[in-house]
């Protein structure tokens, strides 16, 4: 296994539970409005039964408890039981909301009923699988004929500041070096629409977001992502402790100049329908 502790899945390098809790929650502080906005915009309203998969430290699965409210159903579901541990420790769905019921799941065969739900939600998942069309063709198969997916992923290259910083682009070669090395893809965004309409999906809409910071601590989440994986980078042999606390210290540097933008990775958001009649 590569990660450093029990994560559920031999590819997914990331801290889970308490560990990875603040950099997932400063990743939805800059990302998250357009999730939320996204979902809405797709139909997510009262009553429905929702998957979020992938859910993570279940920052999205509370949200969207509160909104398909006290007749909706939300289900949250993870490979990591140290994320799954943390989501139900949190108790902040709304008032009258029923709490999400969280769930041990692979996403390649989630062992859930075909067609029991309305809506799934997917966020930074496909990235981290080996075989991201197995886990489309699987959330196909969990949501009901008419049933909408929403699901936004990566573009680790798109990436960059103003003015350019060597810091930045070796930190993402290395990135990329590293999903090579683990066979995943951290530019799966570019592939999410084909990705989507080849599992069967139909009625694309797509969003592209890019939030760009000058400064405050969203700036940091690169810098953060970067240092968690750090570990698993000097065992693949892709650089040395010395080496890579010297371009850790670059970034954060740059994190803190005012005078530098940073764009954060591009993250193409998608939302497509399973058609009301699938052809077999
Ligand atoms: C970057 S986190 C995103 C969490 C959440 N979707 C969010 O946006 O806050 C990716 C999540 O995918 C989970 N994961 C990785 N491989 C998985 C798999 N095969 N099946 C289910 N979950 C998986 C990890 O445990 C982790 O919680």
């Amino acid at each position: 296994m590569e990660g450093s502790k029990e994560t559920g899945s031999h590819v997914y390098v990331l801290e889970t539970g308490d560990c990875g809790a603040a950099r997932l929650q400063m990743q939805d502080e800059i990302y998250g409005a357009s999730t939320r906005q996204m979902m809405l915009d797709a139909g997510l309203c009262a009553g429905m039964r929702v998957l979020d998969l992938a859910c993570g430290t279940g920052i999205m699965s509370h949200w969207i408890s509160q909104q398909v409210g006290p007749t909706g159903t939300v289900v949250g579901g993870d490979i990591s039981r140290d994320q799954l541990a943390y989501a139900s420790a949190q108790g902040s769905h709304g008032e009258g909301s029923r709490p999400p019921e969280f769930i041990e799941v692979n996403a390649y065969d989630t062992g859930l009923p075909a067609a029991s739900f309305d809506m799934v939600h997917c966020r930074l998942l496909l990235c981290h699988l080996e075989r991201p069309a197995d886990a489309l063709r699987e959330i196909h198969r969990l949501l009901k004929p008419g049933g909408v997916l929403v699901c936004q992923d990566l573009e680790l290259s798109t990436l960059f500041s103003r003015p350019a910083s060597k810091a930045y682009e070796q930190s993402v070669a290395l990135g990329h070096a590293m999903g090579k090395m683990l066979g995943v893809n951290y530019d799966f965004g570019t592939q999410l629409h084909s990705a989507v309409m080849q599992a069967g999906f139909v009625s694309p809409t797509v969003r592209f977001v890019q939030p760009v910071h000058m400064r405050g601590l969203g700036k940091d989440w690169w810098h953060q992502t970067f240092e968690e994986v750090t570990p698993v980078m000097i065992r693949l042999g892709l650089g040395t402790q010395d080496e890579i606390s010297v371009l850790l210290g670059e970034l954060k540097k740059l994190a803190l100049d005012e005078q530098v933008l940073l764009a954060q990775a591009r993250m193409p958001a998608v939302s497509a329908v399973k058609a009301m009649r699938v052809d077999s």
